[in-house]
């Protein structure tokens, strides 16, 4: 994958994609890039009018792509669940679980969860046990491909305090929800190795650093403005653009090699940024024990249950 851009992404005509959070940054770039290539690709966005917005640019920036938004909001398992029910598709090829949330103050979701916790992993875990069966049936080259970050190194996934009961800190929140993000991928790409005719493949991506709207939403939402202020600085002159923080999950999504449980991004060597390998990730990522007790606690927390891949 030396050297890979979004021009090498190969013909997706016939294909269908879910992309979450495509309103802004990463999302709306991959969901831009997978339509200029021949998808359809329906945009999961929690604003309705953001979600229209984007359709709109991704219309005028890559004339006759097909796309539609609909509403999505993944901290709140009812909106969920409208989603996946009112999917009109009659295929789909990849699920790109893009969106998210990072270092928020405390919140909870509509269900009750922590919100980084709620958002990047328990909404990606329920939308995609729900979109399944849709999955399931698609031809060969079917994808979930997952966005986690590099920062999921700063902690991992603690299984009797999934929700930072016993003390919130918003970057541990952060780390543990982007572990669960790639433990999510590593016991889902088990089982779908496990289940016979399977082709769908799970794998993950992280975009190294890149400037989007990520590190600006919780000093916004807290009316931070110092700290506003420095993210945008940060995102000015140390981020590589979203277009080459996309590639990870671009080439998860569609690239020719791309196996169970494989995770994509930008090299260390080049500073976390460059055409997108096969990168490192925690060893707690890859624990089956912690694996399987995260898919259960995921069922029990979410009702989602994957009935195709129960073992
Ligand atoms: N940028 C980086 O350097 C970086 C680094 C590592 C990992 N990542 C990961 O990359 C992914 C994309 O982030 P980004 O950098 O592109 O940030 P972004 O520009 O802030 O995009 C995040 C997207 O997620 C959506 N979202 C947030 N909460 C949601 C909810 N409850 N339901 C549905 N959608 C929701 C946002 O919608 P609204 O516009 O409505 O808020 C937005 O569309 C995230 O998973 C993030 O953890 C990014």
């Amino acid at each position: 994958m030396k050297g890979w851009t979004a021009s090498d992404i190969p013909d997706q005509t016939g294909r269908t994609a879910v992309v979450t959070g495509a309103n802004s940054g990463l999302g709306f770039v991959t969901a831009r890039e997978l339509a200029r290539h021949g998808a359809r690709v329906v945009l999961g966005c929690r604003s309705e009018k953001r979600g229209a917005g984007a359709a709109e640019r991704i219309r005028a920036q890559a004339p006759g792509a097909r796309v539609e938004a609909a509403p999505l909001d993944l901290a709140d398992l009812t909106s969920v669940r409208a989603f996946a029910a009112e999917y009109k598709g009659d295929r789909l090829d990849l699920l790109i679980n893009n969106a998210g949330v990072m270092a928020l103050p405390h919140r909870r979701t509509a269900d009750g969860f922590e919100m980084q916790f709620g958002v990047n992993h328990l909404g990606h875990f329920a939308l995609t046990g729900l979109l399944l069966p849709k999955l399931l049936e698609a031809g060969p080259g079917a994808r979930v491909v997952t966005v986690s970050s590099f920062m999921h190194m700063l902690g991992t996934v603690d299984p009797r305090d999934l929700n930072m009961e016993r003390g919130y800190r918003r970057w541990v929140a952060y780390a543990r929800s982007k572990s669960a993000n790639l433990l999510f991928t590593h016991e889902l790409a088990h089982r779908l190795r496990a289940a016979a005719g399977v082709r769908l493949v799970a794998a993950a991506a992280h975009p190294g650093y890149a400037a989007t709207n990520l590190m600006s939403a919780a000093p916004k939402m807290e009316g931070h403005r110092a700290k506003e202020r420095f993210m945008e600085i940060g995102n000015r002159y140390f981020a590589q653009s979203p277009e080459q923080g996309t590639l990870p999950a671009l080439y998860a999504a569609t690239g020719p090699d791309v196996r169970q449980d494989d995770f994509f991004g930008p090299p260390l060597q080049g500073l976390l940024r460059g055409s997108p390998i096969r990168s490192a990730r925690a060893r707690w990522t890859l624990n089956d024990t912690a694996g399987r007790g995260l898919w259960a606690a995921s069922e029990r927390l979410t009702g989602v249950r994957y009935e195709a891949l129960a073992n």
